[in-house]
Parts: structure tokens; C-alpha cells; sequence
């Protein structure tokens, strides 16, 4: 594979240039500034930014909204020529291969949505060395791959986790017996499964929560694999006695509901159940009394994130990380939100 590497006196230019002056070699330089004009051959300055998306897949309506408003966002907006989608079907694999034929076709920036923290080191730099920028949308990355990526948009996860737990200690401050709880966890690896749980855990220790974390597996995110744990944890454990379902997103938590009622339990009152995320059909579940604390994690930021992408391309100053807004909603705020929720 071919990689661009950028002289070190080009360090501080913008991406775009950066890009072009790495592209011609520094023996065409001269005459590849007056040529090109601030572009490659594909999306210059003039003609709008060309941008590669490696999205993490289909695995929930939070996804679903999310490419929706990174596609609508890059349609819409004139600064954009072309915004190049690939889902990875929450494939590490498929997003690095992705990524180093966004760096073939010289995009002007690449945008990642990094299904896990980890394992993005070496791609990352190959762009790096292809003079594109790097923008996480949604997931971060493991701290020792900070410099290869410029800016981060997306939610506080950890930020979250301390919410479901707030939640949490709240609502058994007062069981003297301990708090047995089951953790749904998302895709081993990922940022928000990591985060989710660190926060969560971290509230109930600092406030002295009596608990027992009874079981913890990971559903992937998915409705199908949340269900399937579900009904793990009810054979392994039934479910009497057990207080709390800690569920990272509604997909999972939506599947376990279906577990639970199938079993013969009803949830939201023989267990309470966190979720995160408020799609519509999570909210719908609160109104039917079926869950009991929503933690809200928002997709919508597409057009955000096309300011962000031009920022930049300019090469202007951006932070390393802008969280989304989000918000959180207990049983009196259901259904009065409900018609609200966009996904
Ligand atoms: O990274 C955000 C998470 O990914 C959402 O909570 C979940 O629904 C999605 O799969």
C-alpha cells in the first residue's frame, strides 16, 4: 500500500495542503501548488471536502439514526462533494480496510466511528503519513492513540455510566439486604461498553451502595443478543431476588424484557431495568410501565459534525473533545418525552 509521507516544514499547515504537498512529492512541489490549487483530484477546496465515514454497522436505531443524520448532514450542506459510507457490520476488520481505501482515493478527511478502543494504531498513522485528518465520531480510542486523530465528537460515556448509577443509589439506597444487580454490557472492547460500566460502578462505590454484582456478560449491542443473555441469566440465576437490570442500550434491554416476560416475570416491577439510549420504541417500553430509568445517549449530531469536518480541513483549532447533549428521564418523564424522541 502506498503511503504519503509529510515533510516535517509542512507540519503546520492545513490538512488539506498537507495532504496535496504529500501527494506530489517535494520534487513537483512548485508546480503542483500553482496546479492543484488547495485539493486533490478528487474534492478540493473549490469543488467541496470528499469525506470517507467507516461507521460501526446497523446494530441498532441508535446507529441507524446516526448514519441517517451524518448522511442527511453531508448531503445538505454545500461545503461537502461527497460523503463516502462504508458499514462495517461492527467489524474491526472491515473498518481498517475502509479506512486505507479512503487513504488510496486521498479523501480529504476520514471519519471514524471505532467499533473497539483498541487495535487502530497502525492505520491511523498510515493516514497520518497521507497528510488526512482523523475525526472520531461517536467512540473514542485507547489514551495512547490520542495524537493520531485531531478531534472527538460524541457523547460522555462515563458521563452516562455516573448517571445510570446516580439513578441507582437513588433508588436502593434504602435495601438493607444489598442490591443484586445483572450488567447487560455492549460490544466487549468498545468505548461505551468500557465507560458505561466504569462510570456506573464508580457512583456505587463512592457512595456505598450495598450491592452484588451478580452477573455481567455483553450482548453486542443487539436486541437478539441481549435476549439470548437474558435468558442465561434467568436459567443461571432465576430471578427472584434480583433488583436491577443495568442494560447499555435500549437494544439489549428491549430483548431482555422479552426474556423476562417470556419467563413469566414482569419486567419493570420484579426487576427494574436502566437502558441507555431513548429510542422511540425504549420510551414506549417506560410508558408500558416495562423499564424504569432512561439514560440518554443522542446519534444526532451530523450537522455538528460537518462543522467540525471543515474546521478541520481548514486546519483551524478544534477541540480534542466536544460532547453531545443528552439528558435523562425517570418514570414521570416517559411519556410526556415520547413524541419528542427523533429515532
Ligand atoms: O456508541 C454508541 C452506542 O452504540 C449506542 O449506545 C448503541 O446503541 C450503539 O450500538
Amino acid at each position: 500500500m502506498k503511503t504519503l509521507t509529510i515533510p516535517t516544514f509542512l507540519k503546520g499547515e492545513p490538512p488539506v495542503l498537507k495532504k496535496v504537498l504529500a501527494g506530489i512529492g517535494a520534487g513537483a512541489l512548485l508546480f503542483g501548488l500553482t496546479a492543484c490549487g488547495g485539493g486533490d483530484g478528487e474534492g478540493g477546496a473549490d469543488e467541496g471536502l470528499v469525506v470517507g465515514f467507516a461507521q460501526v454497522g446497523a446494530e441498532s436505531a441508535w446507529r441507524t439514526a446516526n448514519s441517517t443524520s451524518v448522511q442527511d448532514a453531508a448531503a445538505a450542506d454545500d461545503r461537502i462533494a461527497e460523503l463516502k459510507f462504508v458499514d462495517a457490520q461492527q467489524e474491526q476488520e472491515r473498518q481498517i480496510s475502509a479506512i486505507r481505501d479512503f487513504i488510496t482515493q486521498q479523501v480529504d478527511v476520514i471519519v471514524l466511528a471505532p467499533v473497539v478502543e483498541t487495535g487502530w494504531t497502525d492505520v491511523l498513522q498510515e493516514a497520518e503519513d497521507a497528510g488526512i485528518p482523523v475525526i472520531l465520531a461517536d467512540r473514542g480510542i485507547e489514551a495512547a492513540d490520542e495524537d493520531l486523530y485531531t478531534t472527538r465528537l460524541g457523547s460522555d460515556f462515563v458521563a452516562e455510566g455516573r448517571s445510570a448509577g446516580e439513578w441507582a443509589v437513588q433508588t436502593f439506597a434504602d435495601d438493607a439486604d444489598g442490591t443484586k444487580i445483572l450488567e447487560l454490557q455492549g460490544t466487549t472492547g468498545s468505548a461505551p461498553a468500557n465507560d458505561r460500566n466504569a462510570g456506573f460502578f464508580e457512583v456505587l462505590d463512592a457512595e456505598g451502595l450495598n450491592y452484588e454484582l451478580v452477573d455481567s456478560q455483553s450482548g453486542n449491542f443487539t436486541a437478539e443478543e441481549g435476549k439470548a443473555v437474558m435468558e442465561t441469566f434467568i436459567t443461571t440465576h432465576a430471578l427472584d431476588g434480583i433488583d436491577l437490570l443495568y442494560a447499555h442500550n435500549d437494544e439489549m434491554g428491549l430483548g431482555a424484557i422479552q426474556a423476562i416476560e417470556e419467563a413469566g416475570f414482569k419486567p419493570g416491577e420484579d426487576i427494574q431495568i436502566i437502558i441507555v439510549d431513548g429510542s422511540k420504541a425504549g420510551f414506549q417500553a417506560g410508558v408500558d410501565g416495562k423499564l424504569n430509568y432512561i439514560v440518554e445517549c443522542n446519534p444526532v449530531f451530523g450537522e455538528q459534525l460537518m462543522d467540525v469536518v471543515v474546521q478541520v480541513a481548514n486546519g483551524d483549532d478544534v477541540e480534542k473533545f466536544t460532547p453531545v447533549e443528552e439528558g435523562v428521564f425517570d418514570a414521570t418523564q416517559f411519556e410526556a418525552e415520547l413524541p419528542n424522541r427523533q429515532f
